[in-house]
């Protein structure tokens, strides 16, 4: 694959100014994941990613069919949800999907305005809104289905003082790892099925008022093997990106049809998580035990120089201290941004996490789309499923 492409290409600017503002969005609130258990998982985020405790409801605090355990790091805040009943939906939900992210929470002004403004543009109701309330304020949320049996709950704290939301309590265990520098939520993929992709679009479009900034077809995200499509749909102020992928068809099986067979239909692929260090973020990583995907080959470090051309200048990393920690790196006429991705972090192939450091580039690492894809390959080849 040649050079990245840039957003200044595709007049990113201009088409920021055609997203929609009836739906203005402050940022990513929280994820949820449904999982199988729930206090394990939150060990292994403390333990491996660094996050910190703040909050947990369950049977203590008179959650009766459900137990969440809420970690923080930086702005980035996951839920863990297991069920404790067989009659929950969240244990129908696990038993389809296995272990991966129901909610992604958007923080906004008025959650009621932005339920109404998307269900009447056609977006299906996954609750109502709702006002909770503690002796620390009130929080109103309401939900909308997206894709699979993923949703959207729309937050709105601007009433609220409290650590979380109403209905938890602080969760102070004093088993606490130190974080390792991850910031923010960068962006949140989606597989969805066959054909499915302009569906979506459409929808992020039409219901949410997105735009679609960049799109990658099947020429471009491809290997001698498999191939994929992508679009990248962001919000009016560029703080919410999700870029929706679909199966493209090659010699052997997409990654994306792998991940849609495992996860029994369309879900979250990856959750790319920003840091400003990235060589001490996976440094720690990989010290805590975290797996990142096979390394590319040699000649994808020695090819690098070739490759940005007259964007290498701008990197300031050391290309061996990158390549030690198996970093990719991908440049535009913006900057450039480094990015490394785990293996799945459950038993089925299915959610992964990215860890991406940008500097100055807004693009998503076109460039190294076929070495990336080319070690899934490999790791798809072992599991008997490429
Ligand atoms: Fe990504």
């Amino acid at each position: 694959m040649s050079k990245s492409i840039s957003p200044v290409e595709y007049g990113l600017e201009k088409i920021f100014e055609e997203a929609e503002d009836f739906l203005p969005l402050l940022g990513t609130d929280y994820v949820e994941l449904y999982v199988g258990n729930a206090k394990q998982s939150a060990h292994y985020y403390q333990t491996a990613f660094g996050f910190q405790p703040l909050a947990y409801s369950g049977l203590e605090t008179g959650s009766k069919d459900r137990t969440s355990y809420v970690l923080q790091q930086d702005k980035i805040r996951l839920v863990l949800t297991t069920p404790l009943k067989i009659d929950s939906p969240i244990q129908a939900h696990l038993k389809k999907h296995g272990d991966g992210v129901k909610v992604i929470a958007l923080w906004v002004e008025d959650a009621r305005q932005a339920y109404e403004a998307t269900v009447s543009r056609g977006a299906k109701s996954f609750f109502e809104p709702q006002e909770e309330s503690d002796e620390h304020g009130s929080v109103v949320r309401a939900g909308i289905h997206t894709y699979g049996d993923t949703v959207h709950v729309f937050v709105e704290r601007r009433h609220y003082k409290g650590l979380f939301l109403p209905g938890y309590r602080a969760w102070n265990p004093s088993y606490r790892p130190s974080p390792i520098g991850l910031k923010y939520v960068d962006h949140m993929v989606g597989n969805v099925g066959w054909g499915e992709m302009n569906q979506w679009v459409k929808w992020y479009e039409d219901v949410m008022g997105f735009v679609n900034f960049l799109s990658f077809d099947d020429k471009q995200i491809h290997t001698e093997y498999s191939a994929l499509m992508s679009k990248v749909m962001s919000n009016g102020n560029g703080r919410i990106k999700f870029p929706i992928n679909e199966p493209a068809k090659g010699k052997k099986k997409s990654q994306i049809e792998e991940y849609l067979d495992f996860y029994e239909g369309p879900g979250v692929q990856h959750i790319a998580v920003a840091t400003n260090d990235i060589l001490s973020t996976v440094k720690a990583l990989q010290e805590r035990g975290v797996e990142f995907l096979p390394p590319p080959p040699q000649s994808y470090y020695d090819a690098i120089p070739e490759r940005l051309g007259a964007h290498n200048h701008m990197i300031k990393e050391d290309i061996k201290e990158l390549q030690k920690l198996s970093v990719l790196v991908d440049a535009d006429e913006e900057g450039y941004l480094l990015q490394i991705f785990t293996k799945p972090i459950q038993d089925r192939p299915t959610l992964f996490f990215e860890i991406i450091q940008r500097m100055g580039a807004r693009g998503f690492g076109a460039g190294n789309f076929k070495a990336l894809f080319e070690s899934i390959e490999r790791e798809q080849a072992q599991r008997g499923t490429l």
